[in-house]
C-alpha cells in the first residue's frame, strides 16, 4: 500500500512545470498565467504554481484550452530482486519486473538480469538511449558482485581480463578485482557486452560456480538507497554522465602501429612514403587498411571502462560490507 502511494506521488509534477514542459510557455510565464486565474485543473481555477498535478490523469486548461502533456521520456532505476524475470510478460506466469513499477507509461528494460540475479536494472521508453547503453560499440560498463564457490586463482583473473571463449568467440576485456578479506571467493567484475548469462558463463567456463550475482552499477548508476523491489527516477546528472560514457571515443593507437608499413626495412618504408605504386591516394589507402587491421588495444583504454573499478572503489567497499553483513 505504502509503495503504491509513493508510486503515485512520483508521477506528480508542479503545475507550472507541467505547463512549460508541454510547450505552452516558459516557466515564469506559466506562473503568470496561473496567478492571473487563467489556468484550471479539473475545472477548478488554480492560482498556486506549485500545485501538484498528475499528467496522466488531471485535465489542465489554459484559457479553456486543454494542455496536452508532452510525451516525455522516462528513465527509471529499479533494484531488481531475485525471483523476477526481466520481461514485460512471462509465459510461465512468474512475476516480472514490470509488476514492480506500476507506471502507466510503457517502459522497456535496458538489457536483462537473470531470474536469480539482483541489482541495478535500468528501464526507459527512450529507444535511442537504450541502444546507446547496450550496444557493445559504446563500451558502457556494468559492474557485478560475484560470490564464487571457491577462491579464484590469479591465472583465471588474467583469463577473465583478456577474454573467455563463449559461443565460439572471445568475450571483450573485463575488469576484475578480488574483494579483499573475503577468502578470494568474492570478486567485482565489469563488462561492457551483454551476452546471455555472460558473467556466470565466463566463470563457469573456468570451473567456478557463481553462488550470488548482483549488478551494482550500470553506466556508473548505482542503487543508492533503494531496497529490493523499489525504484527511482534517474537523476539528470546520471543521465548526462551515462550519455557521456556512451559517446564514442576516438580509438587510441600505439605510435608504432600507425607508422607506414615498413616491410623490407628502411627501403620498404621509403617506398610507401614515396608512394611509388600509385601516389598519395594509394598511400592513404594503405595507411587506412593498416589502421583497420590494427587491434584497438592499448594500455590507455577509453575512460568509460579502464578506471571503472578504481573510480567506484569506495562505493564497492560499502556495498561489500553491506552484502557480507547480510543487510541486503
Ligand atoms: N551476467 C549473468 O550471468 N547474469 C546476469 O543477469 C547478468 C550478467
Amino acid at each position: 500500500m505504502a509503495k503504491e502511494q509513493s508510486n503515485e506521488e512520483k508521477k506528480l509534477t508542479r503545475l507550472n512545470k507541467f505547463i512549460s514542459n508541454a510547450g505552452v510557455t516558459a516557466r515564469r510565464k506559466a506562473d503568470e498565467l496561473i496567478f492571473t486565474g487563467r489556468v484550471t485543473v479539473n475545472m477548478q481555477t488554480v492560482t498556486e504554481p506549485g500545485t501538484k498535478v498528475n499528467p496522466e490523469k488531471d485535465v489542465v486548461k489554459v484559457d479553456g484550452e486543454k494542455v496536452k502533456p508532452q510525451t516525455e521520456f522516462i528513465y527509471v532505476v529499479l533494484f531488481k530482486p531475485r525471483g523476477y524475470v526481466t520481461t514485460t510478460h512471462d509465459e510461465k506466469g512468474r512475476p516480472t519486473v514490470m509488476d514492480l513499477i506500476g507506471l502507466n507509461t510503457r517502459l522497456y528494460p535496458i538489457g536483462r538480469l537473470d531470474y536469480d540475479t539482483d541489482g541495478v536494472l535500468l528501464l526507459t521508453n527512450d529507444g535511442e538511449f537504450s541502444n546507446m547503453m547496450m550496444h557493445p560499440r559504446h563500451k558502457v560498463f556494468k559492474t557485478y558482485f560475484a560470490k564464487l564457490d571457491k577462491p579464484i586463482e590469479e591465472p583465471d583473473m588474467k583469463k577473465l581480463r583478456e577474454g573467455i571463449m563463449i559461443d565460439g568467440r572471445p568475450t571483450s576485456r573485463a575488469k576484475v578485482r578480488i574483494i579483499p578479506n573475503t577468502g578470494d571467493q568474492n570478486i567485482w567484475i565489469s563488462i561492457h557486452e551483454g551476452r546471455n548469462r555472460q558473467v556466470r558463463r565466463m566463470l563457469e567456463t573456468l570451473g567456478y560456480a557463481v553462488q550470488r550475482l548482483k549488478r551494482v552499477e550500470y553506466a556508473r548508476i548505482g542503487l543508492d538507497l533503494l531496497k529490493p523491489g523499489e525504484w527511482r527516477y534517474m537523476t539528470e546528472e546520471e543521465l548526462y554522465n551515462a550519455r557521456k560514457l556512451a559517446t564514442p571515443k576516438p580509438p587510441v593507437f600505439r605510435k608504432a602501429e600507425v607508422e607506414p608499413a615498413a616491410e623490407g626495412g628502411e627501403e620498404g618504408a621509403k617506398k610507401v612514403k614515396k608512394g611509388k605504386k600509385g601516389g598519395k591516394k594509394k598511400k592513404k589507402k594503405d595507411k587506412l587498411k593498416k589502421l583497420a587491421q590494427t587491434p584497438i588495444v592499448s594500455d590507455k583504454q577509453p575512460s568509460s571502462g579502464s578506471d571503472v573499478l578504481e573510480s567506484i572503489s569506495k562505493e564497492l567497499e560499502d556495498i561489500s560490507e553491506r552484502i557480507s553483513d547480510n543487510k541486503e
